[in-house]
Order: structure tokens, then C-alpha cells, then sequence
């Protein structure tokens, strides 16, 4: 007697998710394996769409275990691509079983999907998953290799450009044409088109002010407005697109001999440095890194590069204000210590210094390295080493979607040699490089490990630091969702210890990531389920909230050009009392540089209309309960937080939004 399985699949929404290819499906049991059954196309299998139909088989086919999806060419017509969202079968005794695919078909192919509960290798229990298993990894890591872009940073997927990704890697076409790095429309955009060829410098900021209209992005016109201003200038290292420099002073280095007679006036009356220092209100910048970086050429000009630390104080009135500021990093004669009581010319200048050191270590490093090549790491690895079926696979692939295509990008056009960087700024050509290698010298897990870094950093009390109330409050969300989805596939430690693929997978991710040193503190295995919660945190947290706490303000802070100069023409003043305000402009980047810099910064903030928010799930590769309420529980949290964010923000001057849940995407895809 005939048995009949009820099967539906499901087409993804996207354009071009659909197809009218010849596609035909099977059925894989625990007893026997079905016929292959054609599903007539035209129609049927349009974007968005789910197609339902019997299968019919001689025998009873046992525990549906896998389901296949053959996709075939028509004859004289151009490929047509599939993206199946996934498959449903319903068995004879009514039990519905969810198999997850999410992935591409192209060309003539085949694509074997397992039944959507999570599982260890360990669980798979007959001989056809575990061969199901080999082949999967072997597919993929076939796919995705590593590869090295220059020695010393992080390896990176095998791809010159985003076009030879696999399809699953790449945007679709909706996200494609949004997001398509276009400075030319860029230039259009904002009305810079006559400016991206000249060779001039700015006369005034007066010209600045008049060549892009920021009267509509409201922090960018509360950036023209205050960027003088001392409180404004330490309110950026707390809550500006670059938040995690500011550290703690406990004493001051012989380096920067900053003496409490310089700083009286700053500090006021009835106080002196070290009772301050004492107290915990002073904190420090020190831009050292880029120390003997050399300093790009741009069009046969030389540009200049210097490394300097900033002094600041946490004062009464709870705002941080800097009192000192040395602009290289050895003292002496040649080497002033900048005060506010200096000139206002040379204040501003030395000011100026600090946000051009500051601009090169947000793009090159809080943006690039540490958030997207780390993500990039992240994703190779768990592609390589976890098979869909992996818990961990489900829990992270939704927030290391499209980092490979954007990183691809990045590496063509940002990176490369000729790209945004060497146009445009100071540390373009060699420096570049240099400055990644030597930060991957310094990087420590810790770092990456929020309330760990901010321990460090000695920032737990510094008064209106939003960016780290705010990113706490995500972190422990993110944190609090894991160990719920750990708990439920790994029962004691010894089973996050005997699961070969979390350990596999983490050594991939030292060594291929992490260049393999041990002085970085980064696992190389996980023994532990606290080991494998805060791992798996830190990785979610540096693919949402790290992201965009210094990605989505980028337009807001940098488009300003003096507040954020990508490159200084001038070298840095050796003395005190001999700079104007031409000085000024003639030092701040010209014109041509000015309009690179902020188109890049324009098309690099955009928000696709697709974009996927902090935790939410658009492919449900969960399909049991317990993960799903898990999700549940997750979004609840995430409200939570909006409500707590906004109230925070009703009684602020310059709202802080940029880790509000709802403007946080899932992965890093910008
Ligand atoms: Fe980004």
C-alpha cells in the first residue's frame, strides 16, 4: 500500500529568489528513500511564494531524515537561480517536519537538507547523516577558504571580489543596488560633484560650511555648531562614533610631562593634578600606535602624521574636558604641551591634531579591524568548521550574514592599494598596514569582552558615558540569550569539552584569526559552558552593537571636515604663538580629499531598507520550541531596552541612539 507525504517548499522573498528551472525534490528515510518527484515551476515557485504536493512512495519511508532538491537547466533558456527558504514534509501519521535550507541552487545542482533539529555530530545517528556530515563540510570548506591579504592581519575568505562568493555569501540584488559603493552618485547626492576633482585647498570654513548642506542630519548640524568647544570635544571620546579610546588616568607618564601648574586653571580652585589623579577624575587618550607610522603622499604631496595624547578631566559639572594635549610622543622643547590657556589658534590646532589621530584609529581600527575583519574571521571559521545542523551554526550564521560581501568590497575599494584610504588619508599607502599589524600585535580577547575592556579602562563611573551604559545593557542581553540557547544543547561541561566541532572551530579562529598567539588571551579551546556563553557573546556583541556604536555615526561626527580631517598637509606646530587661522586651512585636507571623505562616510552609514535588526531571525533555522521562546525572551529584553534608552534620551541635549536595539543590525553587512 502507497504511503503520501505532504510536502511544501518554500521561496525566498527576495527578487530573483525565484525560478523556472526544472526543479524536483526527494525524500530520505530512516527505512528507505523516495522517488524524485518534479514540481512543475512556471508559477509555482515565484519570489515569496510555498508550493504544496503529494509524494507518493511504495514503501513507508521510515524518519524523514533528509530531504534533496535537485535543480536542472531548461533547454536554450539562461540559468535561473533558486533560493529555497525550506521544506516542510507532512508523514502519514501527521507529524510535521521542518527541514531549514535557506541557501541558493545554481546552476545544475543538488542540495541535501537535514531535518531542522540541532544536533552535535555525536547525534547523528545513522550512517546516512553521518555521511550527510563529511559532505556538507567538505562542500563548504571547498567554498570558503582562507586567504591572506597582507601577513600580519587576520585571513580574510578567498574572493577578489564579491562576485566570486558563493551565492549564499553575497547580497541579493535589492541590498546589491542600495548598497553599491558608488562615490560618483555619492558626489551627486549631496551636491559635491564640482568639488571631487579640485586640487585647491579651503580658503575658509566659511567654504567648508557652504559645500555639503548638514542642516538636516541633526548631530552633524550640532557638530558645526559646537566642534570649538572643550565639553564637545570630550563628550566624542564617550559617546561620538569613536567611544572606546578614553582610559583612566592613575598617573602621568613621563612621556607627557603635564605638571599641575599647567592644568591649574582647568582644574579650578581648591584641587591640584594629583588629588584629581587620586580622586579618578583625570583620564588620558594616547594615540601611540601611530608613533613612526609613515605618513602618506597624496597626488606627490607628503601629508603628515603624528601620535599624540590628550589629557582629560571629569569635572564638577560631570562634563570631560581636555587640559592638555601633547602632539608627538616624545617631550621636549620642539614638542609643546597644549593648554586651553594657550591661544585660541594653537588650542584649536592642537585640538585638530587629536581628532585627525582620532579619525585614522576609528576607520583603520574600531571600524575596520576590530569590528568587521574580526566578524570576517567569525564567519569563515563557522562556515568551515559548523555543518547547519550545528546549535552554533543556527545561533551565529544570522548575525554573520553579508560581512563577507561587505569586507570583499571593503578590501577592493577601501583598503587597496589606490582605494578611499590612500586617496584620502594620512595613513593611506604603507601606514595603512603597518598600523593593522601592529594592533593585532596588542589585540586581547579582554578587549573584545565588554565590561572586561571597560574594567580595564577604569571608565565604570566616568559621568555620561551613554555608549557604555548602553552597550552594557545590549551585551548582557546578548549574553543572557545565549546562555539560554546554550543551556539547552549542552548540559554540563563536559559536553561543550567532547563537542569536536566547537573545538575544532575555535582553534580555526585563533589560529586563522588570531594569527595564533597565545599572548592574546583568545581561547584555543572551550572547556567550559561559561567559556563557550561569554565566546559566543563576545562574537554576537562585535557583530551588532561594537558595529554600531562606530558604523552608524560615521555621516553624523565625520562629516564635518574639521572635526574629523582624514589627513593634515602641514606638519604639527614645534612651538607655541605662531599659528592663524590660515595655518589652520592650510593644514586641515583640501577640498578634493574633504568631498572623498565624506561621500565614503555617506554611503558607508546607509541603512539598506532590508536590514535586519538585533535579534531578529528572519531565517528560522531554530525549529524546536525551546530556542524559539529563547528568541522570544530575547526580543522582550531587547524592548526593554529601547523603553530604557529612550527615557534616558528625553532629557538630553544630543540624544544618544545609536545602540537603541531597533537601530542595530543583526550582523555587519555595511
Ligand atoms: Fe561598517
Amino acid at each position: 500500500m502507497s504511503v503520501t507525504y505532504e510536502v511544501t517548499v518554500a521561496t525566498g522573498g527576495s527578487i530573483q529568489a525565484g525560478t523556472i528551472d526544472k526543479i524536483s525534490v526527494s525524500l530520505v528515510g530512516s527505512l528507505s528513500n523516495s522517488d524524485k518527484f518534479r514540481i512543475w515551476t512556471l508559477f509555482n515557485l515565484s519570489p515569496g511564494s510555498t508550493k504544496t504536493m503529494n509524494i507518493e512512495s511504495e514503501d513507508n519511508l521510515g524518519e524523514i531524515l533528509l530531504v534533496k532538491l535537485y535543480k536542472d537547466a531548461r533547454l536554450l533558456i539562461p540559468e535561473d537561480s533558486w533560493y529555497c527558504q525550506y521544506v516542510t514534509v507532512k508523514a502519514p501519521n501527521n507529524a510535521v517536519h521542518n527541514f531549514p535550507c535557506y541557501s541558493w541552487l545554481v546552476g545544475e545542482s543538488s542540495l541535501t537538507v537535514i531535518e531542522g533539529k540541532a544536533r552535535r555530530k555525536c547525534e547523528y545517528q545513522y550512517p546516512i547523516l553521518e555521511e550527510h556530515w563529511v559532505n556538507e563540510i567538505q562542500s563548504r570548506q571547498e567554498a570558503y577558504q582562507w586567504s591572506t591579504f597582507v601577513p600580519g592581519i587576520p585571513r580574510n575568505i578567498k574572493a577578489e571580489s564579491a562576485s566570486d562568493l558563493p551565492k549564499d555569501a553575497q547580497f541579493t540584488l535589492d541590498r546589491k543596488l542600495y548598497l553599491i559603493f558608488d562615490l560618483d552618485s555619492a558626489f551627486l547626492d549631496l551636491g559635491m560633484n564640482s568639488l571631487k576633482d579640485s586640487q585647491k585647498m579651503w580658503n575658509n570654513l566659511e567654504e567648508v560650511q557652504k559645500s555639503v548642506d548638514l542642516s538636516k542630519v541633526p548631530v552633524a548640524a550640532y557638530v558645526v555648531k559646537h566642534w570649538k568647544e572643550d565639553t564637545f570635544f570630550g563628550y566624542q571620546y564617550m559617546n561620538g562614533s569613536n567611544p572606546q579610546l578614553i582610559k583612566q588616568c592613575t598617573h602621568i607618564p613621563s612621556k607627557f610631562p603635564v605638571t599641575d601648574e599647567m592644568v591649574s586653571s582647568s582644574l579650578g580652585p581648591g584641587t591640584s593634578l594629583q588629588e584629581e589623579l587620586q580622586k579618578g577624575n583625570i583620564y588620558i587618550v594616547d594615540y601611540e600606535i601611530l608613533h613612526g607610522i609613515p605618513a602618506n603622499s597624496i597626488l606627490g604631496k607628503q601629508q603628515y602624521l603624528e601620535a599624540p595624547m590628550c589629557l582629560l578631566y571629569s569635572n564638577p559639572e560631570n562634563d570631560l574636558i581636555p587640559i592638555a594635549i601633547q602632539i608627538r610622543q616624545e617631550p621636549g622643547p620642539q614638542n609643546p604641551i597644549f593648554l586651553p590657556s594657550d591661544g585660541k589658534y594653537d588650542w584649536c590646532l592642537a585640538k585638530i591634531w587629536v581628532r585627525h589621530a582620532d579619525a585614522q584609529i576609528h576607520q583603520l581600527l574600531s571600524h575596520l579591524l576590530e569590528t568587521h575583519l574580526f566578524a570576517e574571521i567569525f564567519c569563515v571559521a563557522t562556515l568551515r568548521k559548523l555543518p547547519n545542523a550545528h546549535p552554533l551554526f543556527k545561533l551565529l550564521m544570522p548575525h554573520l550574514k553579508y560581512t563577507l560581501h561587505i569586507n570583499t568590497g571593503a578590501r577592493e575599494l577601501l583598503i587597496s592599494d589606490g582605494g578611499v584610504i590612500d586617496k584620502a588619508f594620512s595613513t593611506g599607502g604603507a601606514g595603512k598596514v603597518q598600523i593593522l599589524q601592529r594592533a593585532m600585535d596588542q589585540i586581547t580577547y579582554s578587549y573584545l569582552c565588554l565590561p572586561e575592556d571597560l574594567a580595564s579602562r577604569g571608565v565604570e563611573r566616568l559621568p555620561k558615558y551613554y555608549y557604555r551604559d548602553d552597550a552594557l545593557k545590549i551585551w548582557f542581553a546578548i549574553n543572557r540569550f545565549v546562555e539560554n540557547i546554550v543551556k539547552i544543547y549542552y548540559k554540563d561541561d563536559a559536553t561543550v569539552l567532547d563537542d569536536s566541532e566547537i573545538q575544532e572551530w575555535a582553534t580555526e579562529i585563533f589560529t586563522e584569526g588570531f594569527l595564533a598567539r597565545q599572548s592574546s588571551g583568545f581561547p584555543t579551546m572551550l572547556q567550559t559552558r561559561a567559556e563557550l556563553i561569554k565566546f559566543l557573546t563576545m562574537i554576537i556583541f562585535t557583530c551588532s552593537g561594537r558595529h554600531a556604536a562606530v558604523n552608524t555615526g560615521q555621516f553624523d561626527w565625520g562629516s564635518w571636515m574639521p572635526n574629523n580631517p582624514s589627513t593634515m598637509q602641514k606638519p604639527a606646530p614645534s612651538e607655541k604663538g605662531k599659528t592663524g587661522m590660515f595655518d589652520i586651512m592650510c593644514t586641515l585636507p583640501g577640498i578634493q580629499g574633504t568631498a572623498i571623505v565624506v561621500a565614503t562616510i555617506y554611503l558607508l552609514s546607509k541603512t539598506s531598507p532590508s536590514a535586519t535588526k538585533l535579534g531578529t531571525y528572519v531565517e528560522e533555522r531554530f525549529t524546536e520550541a525551546e530556542p524559539r521562546a529563547c528568541i522570544e525572551t530575547f526580543q522582550k529584553d531587547l524592548q526593554q531596552i529601547t523603553l530604557e534608552i529612550e527615557k534616558r534620551n528625553e532629557s538630553l541635549e544630543l540624544k544618544y541612539e545609536y545602540l537603541l536595539p531597533d537601530l542595530i543590525e543583526n550582523s555587519i553587512a555595511i
